[in-house]
């Protein structure tokens, strides 16, 4: 039988909040107890701890540094869902894509692109679908595309490319038949992308407010979406200020429909809202 895990107090909730804020900037504001505690007390049972004492003198032990990970993994919401707000991928397809390969001419080039919080893998495998299907009549140019987030957990899935039959169900029965393929019996109900398209893609873990960021080259696009909503005002200020000179110039931000820059300083022009560009 499972110990029941005793109620967080609220000064044991207070110390989560602000050790969350400090390892991730994640804003768990003062009334998210209930859902903290839904979240933590699978890994206080995983850790045979009943209490949030327990639990907490546990994640201060400096040789338990990894439990960090896993509790930013507990607390982040890594919701998502294949081709999620459409209005970016349209734009993706309609506009800078074809100002890409206009301006390439017949050139060799790369498109670079970075889902700066990519989670479970939903969205860059929603762009990889769309680079792919858009450059086989541009052969001469390559794309490229870097998947980075805090939740390990969520990166893994994301190398992965293994999605359950409920989520790929969302997209058309072509795509699926070109782009995934049906896990053997050992996970049944599950698709896995298929190499081609995994073998385009690089993830790796990234906290965002913790620069700097391991690219060297900039990119043609940033989606930076549904992540920023979870910061306060002056962190997505820092987070803009880091994102932005990883974008090349004439190069586009992309962000959550919830989020807005208004009020933040920045060079971007606005495009469309949720879409910026890099004069
Ligand atoms: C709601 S998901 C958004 C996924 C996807 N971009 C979308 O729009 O569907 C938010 C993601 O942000 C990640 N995240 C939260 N704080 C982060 C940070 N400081 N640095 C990097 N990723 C972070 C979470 O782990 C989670 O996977």
């Amino acid at each position: 039988m499972l110990s029941p895990v005793t109620p967080i107090t609220q000064e044991e909730y207070d110390f989560i909040r602000q050790f969350v804020y400090e390892k991730s900037r994640i804003n768990l504001g003062p009334h998210k107890k209930e859902l903290v505690m839904a979240r933590l007390s699978k890994r206080l049972r995983a850790l045979n701890l009943t209490t949030y004492k327990e639990y907490l003198t546990y994640l201060k032990d400096i040789s338990h540094k990894e439990e960090i990970t896993h509790l930013i993994d507990a607390i982040s919401t890594n919701h998502t869902f294949f081709f999620r707000e459409t209005i970016h991928f349209d734009f993706l397809t309609s506009v800078i894509l074809p100002e890409f390969v206009k301006k390439a001419g017949g050139g060799m080039r790369t498109f670079r692109v970075w889902s700066a919080a990519s989670s479970t893998g939903e969205e860059p495998y929603s762009i990889g679908i769309i680079l792919s299907d858009y450059f086989l009549s541009h052969p001469h140019i390559q794309w490229a595309l870097e998947g980075t987030d805090i939740s390990t957990t969520a990166l893994g899935a994301a190398k992965e490319g293994i999605f359950s039959e409920e989520k790929v169900k969302q997209l058309s029965s072509d795509i699926i038949d070109r782009y995934f393929k049906k896990c053997s019996e050992t996970k049944e109900g599950f698709y896995q992308a298929k190499p081609p398209l995994r073998a385009k893609m690089n993830y790796r873990a990234q906290n965002l407010l913790k620069p700097p960021y391991p690219f060297h080259e900039p990119f043609d696009v940033i989606f930076c979406r549904n992540v920023m909503i979870y910061f306060d005002r002056q962190t997505q200020q820092e987070l803009v200020s880091y994102l932005v000179p990883h974008l090349r110039s004439g190069g586009y931000l992309m962000i959550g429909h919830a989020e807005s820059l208004a009020g933040i300083s920045h060079t971007l022009k606005i495009v469309k809202p949720t879409i910026y560009r890099k004069e």
